[in-house]
């Protein structure tokens, strides 16, 4: 009898631990997030990143009252000492994407529907000039559909290594943006043919015959209404690279587009 009640009881503890489990996961977290998640500003590691003089180490290390979900990779942007100049910024990145030369290279990206990420492999062209990503799709795959629905993507670039020095030697890419599907045929036609015009010169070509490889703008019209463009504009660029460290800057950049007047 004695022992039956232990079990009984032992039964009800775990049901109420998992009910208690559960209520966590469903709880919103506080504003600015679980106080948890944030570095108790200590002792300073050797390795840490520059900052101004006049900051304090409650400037970064606590909820500042704006977005506690971004303002953990604005930490960086709030001390001028160990940034790096915008235009560095962007050489930086576009190496970073230069792939062969031809800044096409192979990014995971994450798209959302009904609040269920979805995480795909997939390579994007980076138009250098405009900072703006395209790919090119089969119509129906799962991704596209996503993005019909809900336009915001995060892209994420890593190199992939032979010396697996990931730590030392880390180099990674991360996008926030909007992204728009074009079809050639909807009134997207200019933007489609911008696409396309970056993108389409990045593929292999075949070999040339007297009628071959067809001239650009017939791949382009060839295209139209059959394929699906994705164009990425990008909000936020952050890159991580340890050696910008040795150039006295913040091993993470953070890139935004120039506000429009
Ligand atoms: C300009 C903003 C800023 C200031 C000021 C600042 N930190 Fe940090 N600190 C950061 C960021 C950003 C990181 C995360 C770095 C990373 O991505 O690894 C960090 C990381 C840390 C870490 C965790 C390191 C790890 O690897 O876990 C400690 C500990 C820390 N800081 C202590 C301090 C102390 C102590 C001070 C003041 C003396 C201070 N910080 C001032 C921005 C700042």
């Amino acid at each position: 009898m004695k022992k039956t009640l232990v079990i009984l009881v032992a039964i009800a503890a775990t049901a109420l631990l998992q009910a208690g489990a559960f209520a966590a996961e469903k709880t919103p977290s506080e504003k600015g997030g679980p106080k948890w998640l944030y570095v108790t500003p200590t002792a300073k590691p050797p390795y840490h990143g520059v900052y101004d003089e006049t900051m304090k180490c409650i400037d970064c290390h606590s909820y500042d009252g704006v977005d506690a979900y971004t303002s953990a990779t604005m930490a960086m942007k709030k001390s001028v000492k160990g940034s790096m100049p915008r235009k560095e910024i962007e050489e930086a990145i576009a190496e970073a994407l230069k792939g062969r030369g031809d800044h096409r290279e192979i990014f995971v990206l994450a798209t959302a529907y009904e609040n269920k990420p979805l995480a795909t492999v997939i390579e994007f062209v980076l138009d250098p000039k405009t900072f703006t990503f395209y790919a090119i799709s089969e119509k129906q795959t799962e991704k596209l559909f996503q993005m019909d629905s809900n336009p915001n993507v995060s892209m994420a670039y890593v190199r992939h290594r032979t010396d697996f020095d990931y730590f030392g030697g880390a180099l990674g890419v991360q996008i926030v943006g909007k992204a728009k599907l074009l079809t050639g045929v909807t009134g997207d036609e200019a933007e489609f043919i911008e696409g396309a015009r970056v993108y389409l010169p990045t593929l292999p070509q075949p070999v040339p015959t007297s009628i071959q490889p067809p001239p650009l703008e017939d791949m382009i019209n060839m295209m139209k209404g059959k394929k699906v463009i994705t164009k990425v504009t990008p909000e936020r660029i952050v890159i991580l690279n340890r050696s910008f460290k040795d150039k006295g800057y913040h091993a993470v950049q953070i890139w935004t587009p120039e506000k429009k007047k």
